[in-house]
């Protein structure tokens, strides 16, 4: 057995055989606070957006959360897996709101045929767009889908975090599934971050191991703004994450604002 491979040998691209396991992984995370410190920037801005883009929208976790607040919504994912999970959830959440539309689109070249007065893209999904050029193409194409005067506010793993290897983890003495087990590499040099995740769960033939390599890029706040400003976005704030103070060296994540001018 490789080290880095704990469970099993075989290997998976990333978030294809994660989507069926990825929303009991994140059973612990408070997706409902997130969203109050989002509204609460909002409202902070005087900002009082009718509907929201989700950027990476995952398995729509966050997106039918605004969805049931009665904000219009769209979220869209690379993965198709990810976005099979998220439409799937549409006949049990119908009725409790605007009806989320879901489009496996890349990040990089969002083509929608509207508009929206806020984007979201929560919990490092832009980490994952390991080259830069990329993601000056997606701040371009979600400020080109922004009405004027509209926000985009996402979230990132920073360097810090990715270098002291916050991505180390398992839960291996835990007595529910999926048993996951975590391994990361930080290269200096390409500022990449290679995470090893080993998984076990219970499927319908029995226990079932997969592996998933994900790789995460950590960008500086002066790449953010520059991106962001590339593509005319203005006022960009950046804050450690769920407060109302800018990040320090040690932010092990932060909240990136921008807007689109009027
Ligand atoms: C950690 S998950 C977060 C999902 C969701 N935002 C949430 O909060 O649960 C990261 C997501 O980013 C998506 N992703 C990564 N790169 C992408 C890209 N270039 N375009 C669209 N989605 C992307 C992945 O497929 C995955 O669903």
């Amino acid at each position: 057995m490789r080290p880095t491979q704990f469970f099993t040998e075989s290997s998976s691209p990333q978030f294809t055989r994660v989507a069926r396991v990825y929303d009991d992984l994140m059973a612990g995370i408070s997706y409902g606070l997130w969203l109050c410190y989002i509204k609460e920037l909002w409202r902070a801005r005087a900002l009082a957006p009718d509907s929201v883009l989700d950027v990476a929208c995952g398995t729509g976790n966050v997106t039918y959360r605004l969805a049931a607040e009665g904000y219009e919504t769209w979220g869209v994912d690379y993965s198709q897996p990810m976005i099979d999970i998220a439409r799937s959830k549409l006949p049990a959440y119908r009725g409790r709101g605007p009806a989320p539309q879901f489009e496996c689109q890349n990040a990089a070249a969002i083509s929608l045929p509207r508009n929206f007065d806020a984007a979201v893209s929560l919990f490092d999904s832009l980490n994952y767009i390991l080259d830069e050029e990329d993601l000056k193409r997606a701040f371009a194409a979600v400020a080109r889908h922004l009405n004027p005067g509209g926000v985009f506010m996402f979230d990132v793993n920073t360097v810090f975090a990715l270098s002291h290897r916050f991505f180390d983890q398992d839960n291996l003495s835990s007595q529910r599934f999926p048993l996951y087990r975590w391994v990361s590499h930080w290269d200096p040099e390409t500022r990449l971050c290679t995470i090893e995740m080993d998984f076990r769960t219970l499927g319908e033939n029995g226990i079932e191991d997969f592996h998933e390599t994900h790789y995460q890029r950590g960008y500086t706040t002066l790449q953010l703004r520059q991106g962001l400003e590339q593509a005319g976005l203005t006022d960009v704030e950046f804050l450690h994450a769920f407060t109302t103070r800018p990040p320090s060296g040690r932010s092990d994540r932060i909240y990136v604002i921008s807007r689109k001018p009027r």
